[in-house]
C-alpha cells in the first residue's frame, strides 16, 4: 500500500522530466486509482506558449490510455520551484470530470517538506456541470 508520502516521491521523481524550458517551471504529478496503480506525468510546454499541458493533465490522460477504469481517489502534485504547488483551474476542472463520493485527495508539499492534503470540493466548489434544464 503506498502512503502520501510514496506518491509524492513519485510526483518528485517524473517532475525531473518535465519539459518546461520556456517557464522553466516543472511539475510532476502522480495519480493514484482504486486499483492500486499510478500513473505519471509532467509539464510538456510548446514554443506557442497556451499549448502547453500540465502535468496533473499529462498523467489522467495516460491513465486513460492505459485503460485505467477504476476510481481516481488521489493525486500528488510536486514542483521544485514551489511549495504547496496547487492544481490550475483547468486541472482541477479536469480532477472534477472524475471525481466520485470520495473526494479526490490532493497531496502537497508543504513549506517543511511534509505532506499536506486537501479534497478536490474544498478547493474548487460550485465547479461546471453539463445540466440541462
Ligand atoms: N503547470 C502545471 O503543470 N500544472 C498546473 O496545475 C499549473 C501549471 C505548468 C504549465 C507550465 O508548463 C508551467 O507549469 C508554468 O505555468
Amino acid at each position: 500500500m503506498l502512503t502520501n508520502t510514496d506518491l509524492l516521491n513519485k510526483a518528485k521523481q517524473v517532475s525531473n522530466n518535465a519539459y518546461c524550458k520556456y517557464s522553466k517551471f516543472a511539475v510532476g504529478a502522480c495519480v493514484l486509482y482504486s486499483s492500486g496503480k499510478t500513473y505519471l506525468g509532467c509539464n510538456v510546454e510548446n514554443s506557442s506558449y497556451g499549448l502547453s499541458l500540465c502535468a496533473e493533465r499529462n498523467a489522467i490522460s495516460t491513465a486513460i490510455a492505459m485503460g485505467e477504469n477504476s476510481q481516481l481517489i488521489k493525486i500528488a502534485i510536486y514542483s521544485p520551484s514551489s511549495k504547496k504547488c496547487f492544481p490550475c483551474g483547468a486541472c482541477r476542472q479536469w480532477l472534477q470530470e472524475f471525481n466520485s463520493e470520495k473526494n479526490i485527495e490532493i497531496i502537497l508539499e508543504d513549506e517543511n517538506s511534509n505532506c499536506i492534503s486537501y479534497y478536490l470540493t474544498e478547493i474548487f466548489p460550485y465547479s461546471f456541470e453539463l445540466n440541462v434544464i
